[in-house]
């Protein structure tokens, strides 16, 4: 569908460009003969020139669509493929340091220039969130990316039989569970600092009749306001901000879903803790297939939290 769209959409702008642009030259010419007639038609030869750059390589690399830079281009090897692979080789034992310190060995190893290899060092230490968006951004992208698609199991059943209200989806990704709350009636609030996924998620809401009110900013830049939600989402994400600011965005009566993995803080029952403001309704860690995390079986937690 995207290949025809494309396809479709090259003839008719591009021949309405040159129909245009064709028109003006000839304006030009009846109006000023000579010297300036010319600068005027390198000028617009060079603008028409930058404009179809632009327009071509948006389309021909959509990837690049969404504010992704070239310069992170290596990130999305190093997290798809090579760290996942070196951990699962050394049984999830490693530390970040030492991950990197082995792919530095295989870039050296596959005769990658040190000054490379030391730039890509400095922004795996140093630039970890802004890897993780762009990342984010072309994950969702990629037709081939393995995460569950479908709305979260978890809280399909724990919000089955429960009066719709105002839901606000936290770190919402392409939106599998907005565009589910929207779906039966919920009015959805979501945010998530990847670009891409948020585009996504309205472009499928617009074509299914529905509305979600969203924002591609990260936790720390979004408005949270007070007592605004019935239901806060968690869905393979957690609050990166004080808990505290989060919760003051939940009514009274309001509840948190989330679902991650144990592993998402260092201490197994960390995440439990954070929401002891709250009344726990629900909590749990089962061993299950994850719907990220390559799709493996893993320890998963599961709470539902209610603010009195
Ligand atoms: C594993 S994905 C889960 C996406 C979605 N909730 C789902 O279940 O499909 C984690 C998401 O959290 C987002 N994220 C990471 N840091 C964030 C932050 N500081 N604020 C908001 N979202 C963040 C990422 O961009 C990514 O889309």
């Amino acid at each position: 569908m995207k290949a025809a769209s494309i396809a479709s959409g090259w003839t008719s702008p591009l021949s309405g460009w040159r129909a245009h642009s064709s028109r003006c030259a000839c304006a030009l010419r009846l109006k000023a003969p000579g010297r300036a007639y010319f600068d005027r038609r390198r000028l617009w030869s060079t603008a028409s020139a930058i404009v179809l750059a632009v327009v071509f390589s948006t389309l021909l690399c959509p990837e690049r669509a969404f504010g992704q830079k070239p310069e992170y281009e290596f990130y999305y090897e190093y997290r798809t493929v090579f760290s996942d692979h070196v951990q699962e080789q050394n049984h999830w034992s490693l530390t970040n340091e030492q991950v990197f310190e082995k792919y530095a060995d295989k870039l050296r190893s596959d005769g990658v220039a040190e000054s490379e290899i030391a730039r890509r060092l400095r922004l795996l230490r140093t630039e970890h969130a802004t890897l993780e968006t762009d990342f984010y951004s072309r994950y969702y992208l990629d037709s081939n990316a393995n995460f569950n698609h479908a709305p979260n199991r978890f809280l399909m059943e724990m919000v089955k039989g429960r009066q719709p209200g105002v839901a606000l989806d936290y770190g919402m990704g392409q939106g599998r569970n907005s565009i589910y709350l929207a779906s039966i009636g919920w009015q959805v609030w979501g945010f998530d600092p990847a670009e891409a996924g948020v585009a996504i998620a309205q472009k499928q809401a617009k074509e299914l009749g529905l509305i979600l009110h969203t924002s591609a900013v990260r936790d720390s830049e979004y408005d949270f306001g007070k007592e605004r939600f019935d239901l806060i989402l968690f869905s393979w994400t957690m609050p990166f901000v004080p808990v505290e600011k989060v919760l003051g965005a939940l009514k009274p009566g309001g509840i948190v879903v989330m679902e991650c993995g144990t592993d998402f803080l260092p201490n197994r029952n960390a995440m439990l803790h954070l929401f002891d403001p709250l009344e726990i309704e629900h909590y749990e860690i089962v061993r299950d297939k994850a719907d990220w995390e390559g799709r493996r079986v893993v320890d998963i937690i599961r709470l539902v939290a209610k603010k009195q």
